[in-house]
């Protein structure tokens, strides 16, 4: 991998096949002729303020039972920011190399920005095609002092607009278990936040490669922009069997946002939600961005399934832990599937 160019910088060189790190075994490839069709609407979030709050809600914790993952429209962030944010992406990956270099690991002058390339590059057998800016959120000033400058006022607003969303989407799926969270509580279990740009550069062998292994995500939402490329794969757990184990592509819907379930409110909820194996493809034609949030508890904070839902499930699916652990574990290993769970 070239320093500070990243990926990019392979492609950009000229090169007319992956080199051999970058080739998945068998098993890891994605098949696109093999995924199941996605036939799920985007749910109009605007509802939930309104007579159709019931529905609305009920939609919101039926994908999270059963997908993990699902659609949002009238979400509350600007439709022109997200267009903003796919061209700050691809601004800062365009940069010249020695720009995104002072944000590598070791050498970031700030502990809240990371640039890199793939995930864990030292331990991955087959690395991912994939490059990132990490941002992580403390305050306003600290964002807009510390996150890289092509990006920091766009990255700063997203992350305000989607937070509210979040809340409101953490409470409505609370309430559909018969918990009732006060505000202080919600904030506490969504008090990380991070914004990642991801940038996955045209490949020239996408039968072989991944962009993104098979993972689930490890906090409690996730929100999700993804450009109009196309390449989200979720894996499918519901009990009808032809569609167990299938993968469904998550299509691009102009001014939606994605959001997924992650561990910590599959473990929060005992389980009632899901979060969701999924993995991204990469393409010949056009490289790809996309633009998460992350929200999580702190990492001194302590986690487990909810008292009242272990009270009223009668058992506790998962047990208790210090979520920090829980982020090294992550961290600590190569993109394994759910097996992260399995600290839970
Ligand atoms: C991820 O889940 O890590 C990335 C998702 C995406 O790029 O669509
Ligand atoms: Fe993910």
């Amino acid at each position: 991998v070239q320093e500070g160019n990243g990926i990019k910088g392979l492609v950009d060189s000229g090169l007319q096949n992956v080199p051999a790190q970058y080739v998945q075994p068998p098993n890891e490839r994605i098949d696109k002729s093999n995924a199941y069709p996605y036939d799920q609407a985007p749910i109009d979030l605007s509802g939930l303020d309104g007579l159709s709050h019931g529905q609305v809600a009920e939609a919101i914790a039926r994908a999270a039972e059963t997908f993990g993952f699902f659609q949002v429209v009238n979400h509350g962030v600007p439709l022109q920011l997200l267009e903003s944010l796919e061209n700050s992406a691809h601004g800062f990956f365009g940069q010249a190399p020695e720009k995104k270099a002072v944000y590598l690991k070791g050498v970031s002058p700030s502990p809240l920005v990371k640039y890199g390339t793939s995930f864990v590059p030292e331990m991955e057998e087959a690395l991912e095609w994939k490059d990132y800016v990490s941002m992580v959120y403390t305050n306003d000033e600290d964002a807009l002092k510390h996150w890289p400058n092509e990006c920091k006022e766009v990255a700063l607003e997203y992350l305000k607009t989607s937070t509210k969303m979040v809340k409101k989407i953490v409470q409505v799926l609370f309430e559909h278990l018969g918990v009732t969270l006060d505000e202080p509580r919600i904030d506490a279990i969504i008090a990380l936040k991070i914004v990642n740009m991801n940038f996955y550069p045209i490949c020239p062998n996408p039968d072989l490669t991944v962009g993104v292994g098979r993972h689930s995500d490890l906090g409690i939402l996730t929100v999700l922009l993804q450009d109009g490329i196309g390449g989200l794969y979720v894996k499918l757990e519901q009990e009808e069997l032809e569609k167990e184990g299938k993968w469904m592509e998550i299509p691009s819907v102009p001014g939606a946002l994605v959001i997924n379930v992650g561990d910590t409110l599959q473990i929060l909820s005992n389980g009632m939600y899901k979060s969701a194996e999924h993995r991204v493809r990469t393409t010949s034609t056009q490289s790809r961005v996309s633009i998460p949030i992350f929200t999580s508890p702190q990492p001194t904070e302590k986690i487990g399934p909810l008292p009242e839902l272990v009270e009223r499930d009668g058992m506790a699916r998962y047990r208790e832990f210090i979520f920090g652990d829980y982020i090294n574990n992550f961290f600590g290993k190569t993109h394994q599937g759910k097996k992260s769970l399995d600290f839970a």
